[in-house]
Order: C-alpha cells, then structure tokens, then sequence
C-alpha cells in the first residue's frame, strides 16, 4: 500500500491528527489495521469496530489491539445484538471524527447518543449505500456536522467499487463453490461501478453476462458493452450464479427464487443484507443445511435448490477477504487525507455530504503512481496554452 504507506511517514513527522479522536466502524481486515496504524501514527487515539458482522478477520483484531494498543471491537460471526453493541462501545470515548462504511455511526449519533454530537468535528463516508443515507439525513436536515463522501472521489469508486468489487467477488465466488464460470450464464443485477467491474470479471472468465437494471441509461452502456439486459424476471430461470450489487432492497425475492434453475448460486456483492430475500428464501424451503463454508442449500418445496452464499451478506468480504491491498491504498489513502483536511478545515466545512477536494483525488493517484514507479507526460507550455484559449482552432 505505497501511498498509504507514505502518508504514513508524512503523518509520523507532522503528527497532523495529535489529540484527536477517531471512531471507526469499517471492515476489520489487514487494510483497514494499516489505515488504523497510519492515523494513529499521526498522533489520533482511534476506536475501530466492524462495518459488517461477516467481514472481520480476528487474527487483525488481535494483533491491532496487542502490537498497537487499539481498541477494536470486533468479532468474525457475531449477532446482532452484540455487533450494535460493538457500535456502541466505539463511541465511548466521544469522538471528534466518524469514520463510516455504511452510515451506521452516523446514524447512531444522530438518534441514541446525540449528546456526543457536540465535539464531532466532522466525518467521513467509504461506500455508495452510506453516501445515500447521508445525503437523506441531509436532505431531512438532520446530519448535523460535515461528511467527506470519501467513495465520490474518482480514486476511490473508479477503482475500488469497480476493479476491487468486480476480482473479489470472483475470488468469493470461488473459494465458497469452486465451480467453473467458463460458459455458465453470470447474471449481475445493478450495472454501477461494482456491477461493471462483476460483470467485466465474469466475463473474463468466460461467462455469458446477463444485466438487469432499473437506469436506461446504465442499462443502455451494459448493452453496448457486450452484455444480455433484460428485467429480473427472465433472467431468474436462465441464470446459473446470480450476483446482486444494486444498493436496493429485496432485489431477488420469492418470484425469482421459484423460477430459478435446479442449482443456481446467489450471492451479494451490495453493503446491506437486504438485496437477497434471504427470509422469504428460507421460507420457501423444506430443508436447508450448510453444504460447504460459506455455502447454504437450500431445498425448495418445488424439488429444486439453490445455493446461497455468505449468508446474503457481501460475498467478497464473507467468503473471501475482500479487496486487495493495492485497491484499499486508494480509499484509503484518501480516508487519511480527508481526516486531516476535515481537521484542517473544521471552521470553514458546510453542513453536509461534500466533495473530497479535487487536490486530494489527484494528490492519491500521483501518490499511487509514484509508488509504483509509473511516470506520465506533463503538459508543456504550448499544450496548456492551447487548452486554455478559444481563440485557437483549426
Ligand atoms: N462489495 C463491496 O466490496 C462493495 C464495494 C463498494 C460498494 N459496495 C456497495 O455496492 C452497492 C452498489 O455500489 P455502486 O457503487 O455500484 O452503486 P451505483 O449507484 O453506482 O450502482 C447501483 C446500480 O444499481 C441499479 N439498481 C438499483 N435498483 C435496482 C434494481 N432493483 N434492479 C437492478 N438494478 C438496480 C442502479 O440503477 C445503479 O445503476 C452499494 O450498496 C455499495 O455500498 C460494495
């Protein structure tokens, strides 16, 4: 993780973050424990809990809290109940910045504990599912500090949302099933940034990709990319794996589970657990019983199965470890310098979702670009002179 990596050592002289508090809820795997140990390098004293009941992986839990005496609050497959409580506790300390993948501190600050909304500096958001609750609490005017839409930034969705989700999601889909993709039919539902990168990555391993969409427009650039678009309905009885990545609820439900073919696999790739009908599933079902790790059959009362995978929760962080370092340096290289700038310019931030500065997007690709030895042209002085006036033509 380069850029990370140098924001590190930058944050380790200038100490930009001393004495501040930061409460994290993101996936706890080892990028995020590399993110963690960049702000706490930077002087912040930091509580980390987990985005997602599913994703945390203990060995980080362990060696963040006994090589760097962070508090985390996570545990791999806890319930419900113990996961808000987990929430809960890394609030504890009255942060003055929330780090969010999914809104969820956010939106528990603002309700149950609004007597720690004094000292909130300010926030930052990872993903497109947090991002349009924020806006909504916006919206309804109750977001009552500043929230950097870290996933807006073109380093972060162009990449992470895109190439991240679209190889992890294979990578989960593999190491739960270990079927083969080569000539089955892929059907990918929602075709926004990760929904290109599933269906690029699927059908580079050969699948026959089927697109449903709500947006003409993204439903439109699926068809000239190649792909099969066609509502759910008829995709239901032809798909052999199904992956959700809409940000919408109940995507695939009862309907769509009966029409399904003997086998099918589906899976979600979107924030919440709420893409997959997973209840109305399980209803449907005379038996089901957990076939491989990560993998349930479920047997419907029609004679056929489907397989189910990661319990409906994201696929690439519950069956795989989500995505790679290289595209977690992007996020969250930009996660770390949108703290500090939220920190830097907590007088003069609006109200509000905002942007991350255009110098901060640029300032990670050169970063990353740097860090991997890659150098590209700049532009000499007649070129800058060309773009910039509209008296020159042909
Ligand atoms: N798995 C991961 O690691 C990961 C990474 C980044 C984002 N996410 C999450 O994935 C989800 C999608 O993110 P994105 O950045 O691609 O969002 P996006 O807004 O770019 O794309 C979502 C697409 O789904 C479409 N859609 C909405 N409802 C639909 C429906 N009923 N049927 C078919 N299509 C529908 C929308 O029109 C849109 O084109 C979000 O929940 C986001 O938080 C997951």
């Amino acid at each position: 993780m380069p850029a990370l990596h140098s924001i590190r050592a930058q944050f380790g002289e200038s100490q930009p973050l001393a004495g501040i508090r930061i409460a994290a809820c993101l996936h706890v795997t080892a990028e995020t424990a590399a993110l963690v140990r960049t702000l706490a390098s930077g002087g912040a004293e930091v509580r980390l809990c987990a985005s997602n009941p599913l994703s945390t992986q203990d060995d980080v839990v362990a060696s963040l809290s006994e090589h760097d005496g962070i508090a985390v609050f996570a545990r791999r497959g806890v319930d419900r109940k113990t996961y808000y409580e987990h929430i809960d506790e890394s609030l504890a300390h009255a942060p003055h910045i929330l780090m969010d993948d999914g809104a969820d501190l956010a939106r528990l600050i603002h309700t149950k504990r609004r007597d720690l909304l004094d000292q909130v500096i300010g926030g930052t958001e990872e993903t497109t599912t947090g991002v349009v609750r924020l806006r909504s609490m916006a919206r309804e005017s109750v977001l009552a500090f500043p929230v950097i839409a870290v996933n807006q930034a073109r380093t972060k969705h162009h990449f992470d949302n895109r190439y991240g989700t679209g190889q992890s999601v294979i990578d989960g889909v593999l190491r739960a099933t270990n079927r083969l993709i080569a000539g089955s039919v892929f059907v990918v539902a929602g075709y926004g940034w990760c929904g290109r990168g599933v269906a690029m990555r699927a059908a580079g391993m050969g699948a026959q990709v089927v697109v449903t969409e709500v947006d003409p427009l993204r439903g439109l650039e699926a068809l000239m990319e190649g792909y099969r678009v066609m509502p759910i309905a008829e995709a239901a009885p032809i798909g052999d794996f199904f992956c959700t990545v809409t940000g919408n609820a109940r995507v695939i439900g009862e309907a769509e589970f009966l029409a399904m073919k003997n086998g099918a696999i589906v899976c979600n790739a979107g924030h919440f657990d709420v893409e997959l009908d997973v209840e109305t599933l399980g209803n449907l079902a005379e038996d089901r019983k957990t076939v491989r790790e990560g993998v349930d059959e479920f047997r419907l009362n029609n004679g056929k199965s489907i397989f189910l995978l990661g319990g409906g929760r994201l696929v690439n962080l519950a069956t795989a470890e989500g995505h790679p370092p290289d595209i977690m340096d992007l996020s969250f290289a930009n996660q770390a310098l949108s703290v500090k700038h939220l920190m830097y310019n907590a007088d003069s931030l609006e109200v509000g979702v905002l942007a991350v500065p255009e110098e901060i997007d640029r300032q990670v690709a050169a970063l990353k670009l740097d860090g991997l030895g890659i150098h590209i042209d700049q532009l000499t002085a007649d070129q800058q002179r060309y773009m910039t006036s509209w008296q020159l033509g042909t």
